[in-house]
């Protein structure tokens, strides 16, 4: 860690509780999930763009990971200032890392704070962003709550939520049979772990007083051939799957065996294969706050 990291962006200490503790794994799915998404996510901010009124000058992003939100929004909304709250300090660390690479530093604040516990408070944003965050909440309603009195009135928040987890093998690839199994698995550990994960946002967004303006799919279909960046996302997404499907689940062995084909090294390791295709899908919605009457 330099000094300049220091210097160029700032940390304001909420209270946060820090429980996620150091994941690089995450860290590093989520720096691949934006190679993978990008032109997707540049659709985002047009559709941001058509539909925001007046300037962006505040963006907060909330649950902003290593970043990906952030800085996206900052190249497309060239005179905004991004506030990047995160739970987790090592997160919070990578994305000012690389805001020193982007050249973003002094156009970023990281703000260390678990969400379950307050937003922060700050002055009114013009746009709120909230990308595969809100399923990890508490209690998402009372925090979309706080979100929507933290924009100005006439501002936006967008959100973008995993409708599931992304796949890589047709379904007559070797493999194919051990990825839906470990994908059926993780769908029961998800609604025990994460209840709120696949639920109807509009409604939620709704109850918080925002009106929806947006509510469409990002659908991401990357055929083979495909670069090597896709190998090393399918790698690091199985193996975290084998590793919740592993430890909370306790998985047959066949089923094991036929998964960690994908990830030894061998002919079949999705990092070296010529088959793989990238499928996931989330979905967005643009909210308004009302404007005051
Ligand atoms: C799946 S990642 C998404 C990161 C980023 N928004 C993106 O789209 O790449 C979810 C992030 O939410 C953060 N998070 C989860 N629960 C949180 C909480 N209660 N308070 C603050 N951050 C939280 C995690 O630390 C993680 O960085």
């Amino acid at each position: 860690m330099s000094q300049q990291h220091h210097h160029s962006a700032h940390e304001h200490h909420h209270h946060a509780d820090d429980s996620h503790g150091p994941d690089e794994g995450l860290s590093q799915i989520l720096d691949l999930d934006a190679e993978i998404l990008e032109a997707s996510l540049s659709a985002v901010h047009a559709d941001i763009a058509a539909l925001i009124d007046g300037p962006v000058r505040r963006i907060l992003d909330l649950g902003a990971g290593t970043g990906t939100g952030t800085f996206g929004l900052l190249h497309h909304f060239a005179d905004a200032h991004a506030v990047a709250v995160d739970g987790s300090s090592d997160m919070l660390e990578h994305l000012r890392r690389q805001a020193e690479g982007l050249g973003l530093a002094d156009r970023t604040t990281t703000v260390h704070a678990d969400l379950d516990e307050g937003v922060p408070e700050l002055d009114l944003v013009d746009l709120a962003w909230a990308s595969g965050s809100l399923h990890h909440l508490a209690d998402p309603d009372r925090t979309l709550a706080q979100v929507a009195a933290a924009i100005r009135p006439g501002g936006l928040l967008a959100v973008v939520e995993l409708t599931g987890h992304p796949r890589f093998l047709a379904d007559d690839a070797p493999g194919a049979a051990a990825e839906a199994k470990a994908h059926e698995l993780l769908a029961v550990d998800r609604t025990v772990d994460m209840p709120a994960m696949g639920s109807d946002w509009g409604a939620r967004l709704a109850r918080a007083g925002l009106v929806v303006e947006l509510d469409r799919p990002i659908v991401v279909d990357l055929a083979p051939p495909l670069p090597d960046v896709a190998g090393a996302y399918a790698f690091a997404i199985l193996t975290r799957i084998r590793g919740a499907v592993v430890e909370r689940l306790g998985a047959d062995l066949d089923d094991l065996d036929d998964l960690d084909r994908l990830l030894d090294g061998g002919p079949s390791d999705v990092r070296h294969r010529s088959d793989l295709h990238v499928r996931t899908q989330r979905q967005l919605l643009i909210a308004r706050r009302p404007a005051s009457r």
